[in-house]
């Protein structure tokens, strides 16, 4: 079968599908336009596709009618149209599990970097601002007994709530589809409604998966209900908030502060008035970003890929309905 790889992925990956004696097809040009990624897709029976620029939907899979199987590098899969895929039995797989420690210390750094406006102070010494001790100059907050909110507690969610409680000694509240059993025996979570997680929490991080009906959750409404000293993370993906009303949230005091790794959009606009605010960070979606996290998912793509080649059952599949008969 031949795999479309669309962009670099560590060498463990691509040793794992080369023993396996599939086809690679790599891009021509680092760069490739649009045109050339579909001309690859269309001469792919599965895709390894990295990153989350494209979209996998009805369109897609009319213009690609070969294509059997996605091997996402990534655990999002917000890129698929899942319902279509099924519908015409293309499995999809993810890489889950392996980047939880990532991106949830991703989560863990944003928070304490927020906490302590540690960009702004970063900025602040690089252009020569750094002035004189002052007792009341841009104080954080500190983080010590206060109430961790997790909006989707799965496997990022609970290594995120896992570390606060060691850290900081934070109370767990959380919001879920079901209830995260482990994570309650654990750590003490308490499983709360919407309503009362955005009341409750002194930190909010959200790490559920995204789905085009969560688009803008977080909004104004929303962020003027939260309380003051609220610390709102994003590691999960941009569509969750709506950026305006977070800006103006954290202008007006509504909230106090923000931590992103994800934007909407991505790349984030350097001009971005967010960027401005002493207590705002922002990384450029880099949850996954150690030599760890991405050769485990390199790993899993490719296990996903051969397994799908050999016709077994992808070891991480988003739809397993599709090998029931
Ligand atoms: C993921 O795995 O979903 C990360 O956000 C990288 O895209």
């Amino acid at each position: 079968m031949k795999v479309f790889v669309n962009k670099r992925i560590p060498d463990n990956g691509i040793r794992i599908l080369k023993e396996a004696n599939l086809e690679i097809i790599v891009p021509e040009t680092e760069t490739p336009t649009q045109e050339e990624w579909l001309e690859n897709c269309k001469k792919a029976d599965i895709i390894l596709s990295v990153g989350g620029k494209n979209k996998y939907d009805k369109d897609f899979f009319d213009a690609c009618p070969n294509i059997k199987a996605i091997a996402l590098f990534s655990v999002g899969f917000d890129q698929v149209d899942i319902k279509e895929a099924t519908k015409r039995k293309i499995a999809v797989g993810n890489t889950p599990d392996v980047l939880s420690r990532a991106t949830s210390d991703v989560a863990f750094l944003l928070m304490q970097m927020v906490s302590r406006k540690a960009s702004y102070n970063i900025d602040k010494v690089k252009s020569g601002n750094w002035k004189d001790f002052d007792a009341l100059e841009e104080l954080g907050q500190e983080l010590y007994g206060k109430t961790l909110g997790i909006l989707g507690l799965g496997r990022i969610g609970f290594e995120m709530a896992e570390k606060c409680k060691a850290a900081f000694g934070m109370d767990i509240i959380y919001h879920n589809r079901s209830h995260n059993q482990e994570a309650e025996k654990e750590l003490d979570a308490k499983y709360v409604s919407f309503d009362a997680l955005i009341e409750n929490s002194d930190v909010i991080s959200i790490h559920a998966n995204y789905t085009p009906e969560q688009a803008n959750i977080f909004n104004e409404s929303i962020f003027e209900r939260m309380k003051p000293n609220l610390i709102f993370i994003n590691t999960a993906r941009g569509g969750f908030h709506n950026e305006q009303d977070l800006l103006s949230a954290l202008k007006s005091g509504s909230i106090w502060g923000a931590g992103l790794d994800v934007t909407n959009p991505e790349p984030m606009d350097n001009n971005s008035p967010l960027l401005e605010l002493s207590n705002v960070c922002v990384l450029p979606h880099i949850g996954s970003a150690t030599i760890e996290a991405r050769s485990g998912m390199a790993r899993l793509a490719a296990e996903n890929v051969v397994a799908f080649a050999k016709g077994e059952k992808m070891p991480a599949c988003v739809n397993p309905e599709v090998y029931e008969d």
